[in-house]
């Protein structure tokens, strides 16, 4: 039988290259081999956006299509909506007696996230809800809902994966044995770096390519990429290792005319507006099939619900299983 893999993603706004390559291709890779459960997390997207539901409620459908576009198989994974699956929600009221709010409070993801809060808002925390302190309760249920086995991230997800296996042994050892432990599959390519050299991509940063981006915006935006700041003149010798324009080479076009920019630009032969309208080809040129795909799901919104529909079906049956273990377990299966 094949192991289960569950993973989760925020419906707060469209993919970007960096979800891409950090994360979409690693799960297009194992869509192949596993029995993949990804998850739509509109509830995780509500614990900080409870007060702005039409971005989330817009975007689930966004990054559904933004999804299958970069090549997730429908046939292969079970795409479902969280808030569709009301199990989940169950087993984190269960799971929240087995964690102290000291523990959430040092969660190193969730206390960077709260510095982040606190230097947005320039308030104490009095403005850190109990849900939000406590979504790693709740993406600890997304994952054992599904006896998620691996669970394919970034590495800053790993303090909350931890969580999941503190919170799956406390209950197997109060309740017995009842709960797989679930592993982390890490990303190679880890994070990508955004235009301007920032370790983050965002929209707020302004420094990310959408998958959706047309060709002006993508010309503008790596027309306004970062270079190496010692190089002044067109024929000087420069740094690409510092140079976002290369940078994104290395993602998006062959080896060899990588190694050959490489070589040219450190021997002062390449300009750098020459440099980024050849990456300006090859980014279209790898976006083009993806904005093919989308375009298809786009022109018909009835096979993308489909596909939630039967993705979710498929969901709830697990995680229904799950449940009866699970209450069993805690002797309320009444
Ligand atoms: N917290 C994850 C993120 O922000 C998204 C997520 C929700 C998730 N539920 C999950 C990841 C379950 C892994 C497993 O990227």
């Amino acid at each position: 039988m094949k192991k289960t893999i569950l993973t989760g993603i925020r419906p707060t706004g469209n993919l970007h290259i960096g979800h891409y390559f950090g994360a979409c291709q690693n799960w297009i890779r194992l869509q192949n081999d596993y029995d993949f459960y990804l998850e739509i997390a509109d509830v995780q997207a509500l614990t900080d956006n409870f007060n702005n539901p039409e971005k989330v409620r817009k975007n689930v459908n966004e990054i559904v299509m933004d999804l299958l576009a970069s090549g997730i198989d429908p046939e292969k994974v079970h795409l479902f909506i969280q808030s569709r699956i009301p199990e989940i929600a169950e087993l984190t009221v269960f799971y929240s007696n087995l964690v102290t709010v000291s523990r959430l409070q040092r969660n190193p993801t969730v206390k960077s996230e709260i510095a982040q809060k606190k230097e947005l808002f320039g308030n104490d925390g009095e403005s850190i809800t109990y849900g939000f302190l406590g979504y790693p309760v709740s993406q600890a249920a997304d994952i054992t809902a599904f006896d998620g086995e691996l669970v394919p991230v970034g590495e800053d997800q790993n303090p909350l994966i931890e969580q999941c296996r503190e919170i799956v042994r406390k209950f197997n050892s109060i309740y017995g044995e009842t709960l797989k432990e679930p592993e982390c599959l890490f990303t190679e390519n880890k994070r990508i770096k955004g235009l301007d050299g920032n370790e983050k991509m965002g929209k707020s940063l302004g420094n990310a390519i959408y998958l959706v981006d047309d060709e002006e915006t993508i010309n503008k935006k790596i027309m306004s990429a970062v270079t190496d700041p010692n190089k002044i003149k067109k024929d000087d010798p420069a740094n690409p290792d510092v140079c976002m324009v290369y940078y994104y080479h290395k993602l998006v076009n062959d080896k060899p005319s990588c190694e050959n920019i490489c070589a040219e630009c450190k021997k002062g032969a390449r300009g750098c507006v020459q440099c980024k309208r050849e990456l300006i080809a090859k980014m279209n040129e790898f976006l083009a099939p993806i904005k093919e795909r989308r375009k298809q799901y786009e022109n018909n919104p009835e096979l993308v619900k489909q596909i939630l529909e039967k993705g979710t079906h498929d969901a709830k049956l697990r995680a229904e299983e799950q449940i009866k273990k699970v209450k069993h377990a805690i002797k309320i299966d009444y």
